[in-house]
């Protein structure tokens, strides 16, 4: 007897189908059934040294609105049918044009008092990825990713290069000075006060950077999602490091770092201190735990937060969605801005690690 295999998709619409001709109320041609799947989107805006004491109800509330917006802005797109790359994007586009999150409108400050942004998006269907790195002068930095993966023949663009790409695609140049807020402008004080303290003290200058505290070096947004056809998408945009000098690149734009997607996996987005996440790979290892070890995407996201990261210092978090739409959200900091909604599951909201 020849035996057939059927995923999960497969096997909502033949599922469907024998329900309907039971009942004799089937009407639709089977074709055009819709598949019984789930659909599934989780979104951050940066873990850290998130206290409960740092927050009046008023700033709580509204911290919490905006990622309540971004993540049903994303789950509407896919129970319209939409696309996780869709769904992604708009998320983060909501918390970039937010001066709460460290990327786009709330970007930190260089140490030379200007905002470089990384981003980089990837599609999980078919390891499609773009980037862009030290961008000035992109309003969405996570857009350009996206036509850098749509549009170009290359993964990651930097700097100059992905501008000048940026104005063949339309994409309009703005002022630096548009992502200047004043929070992140005191949080610059700080750190070059802290910075030069710690020079003065015969320190020099890599010790005195690694002294800084980690609310200086962490603060980044992302998204990921499953949609109904099966296909998941992560995506994740940042201002950097506070402070940040040398034309330095984060994890958020390089693809396995900060971001990564396979369907025969999982779709990571991560936040956290940069330097550790690129050398330590966080967002491939955790899908690689996935696939090659079998392990669930809570047993891989938590290795490699707690058991990995944390050992050797690396603070930070990421959000994990697999193709049956599972959600894990661990990180090793005080809290982490996030949110979550699956077809089987209401909205989630948190921001400190006891929620
Ligand atoms: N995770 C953001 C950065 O280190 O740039």
């Amino acid at each position: 007897m020849r035996r057939i295999t059927l995923n999960g998709l497969q096997l909502g619409i033949v599922l469907t189908s024998i329900l309907l001709a039971k009942t004799g109320t089937a009407e639709v041609p089977v074709e055009q059934l819709q598949p019984a799947t789930r659909i599934a989107i989780a979104i951050h805006g940066g873990a850290g040294t998130i206290k409960k004491s740092k927050f009046t109800p008023e700033r709580e509330k509204a911290y919490r609105a905006k990622l309540s917006e971004a993540v049903e802005a994303g789950y509407a797109i896919l129970a319209k049918g939409g696309s996780s790359l869709d769904a992604i994007t708009t998320s983060v586009n909501i918390l970039e044009n937010s001066p709460f999150f460290n990327a786009g409108k709330g970007a930190v400050y260089t140490y030379d008092e200007t905002h470089e942004m990384d981003a980089s998006i990837m599609y999980g269907k078919n390891r499609n990825a773009g980037a862009v790195a030290g961008v000035k002068h992109i309003e969405n930095p996570i857009n350009l990713a996206r036509l850098v993966m749509e549009e170009s023949v290359h993964v990651m663009l930097s700097g100059a290069g992905a501008e000048a790409f940026a104005k063949t695609q339309g994409v309009p140049l703005v002022d630096n000075k548009i992502f200047d807020t004043q929070h992140r402008y005191k949080a610059l004080l700080r750190a070059k006060k802290k910075l030069k303290a710690a020079e003065a003290a015969n320190k020099n200058y890599q010790a005195a950077h690694q002294a800084l505290d980690t609310e200086f070096k962490v603060g980044t947004v992302g998204a990921v999602a499953l949609d109904s056809k099966g296909n998941i998408a992560s995506a994740t945009s940042t201002g950097g490091m506070t402070s940040k000098r040398f034309g330095r690149i984060g994890d958020s734009p390089v693809i396995g770092a900060g971001t990564f997607a396979d369907n025969d996996s999982c779709a990571v987005s991560a936040t956290g201190h940069g330097e550790y996440f690129i050398r330590y790979n966080v967002a491939a290892d955790i899908c690689a735990r996935v696939q090659y070890q079998g392990k669930t995407i809570e047993q891989a996201g938590n290795e490699v937060i707690h058991d990995v990261l944390k050992p050797v210092g690396g603070t930070g978090g990421v959000i994990i969605v697999d193709t049956k739409g599972n959600i894990s959200l661990p990180f090793n900091t005080k809290g982490m801005y996030r949110a979550s909604k699956t077809s089987t599951s209401n909205t989630y909201v948190g921001i400190f690690a006891d929620e």
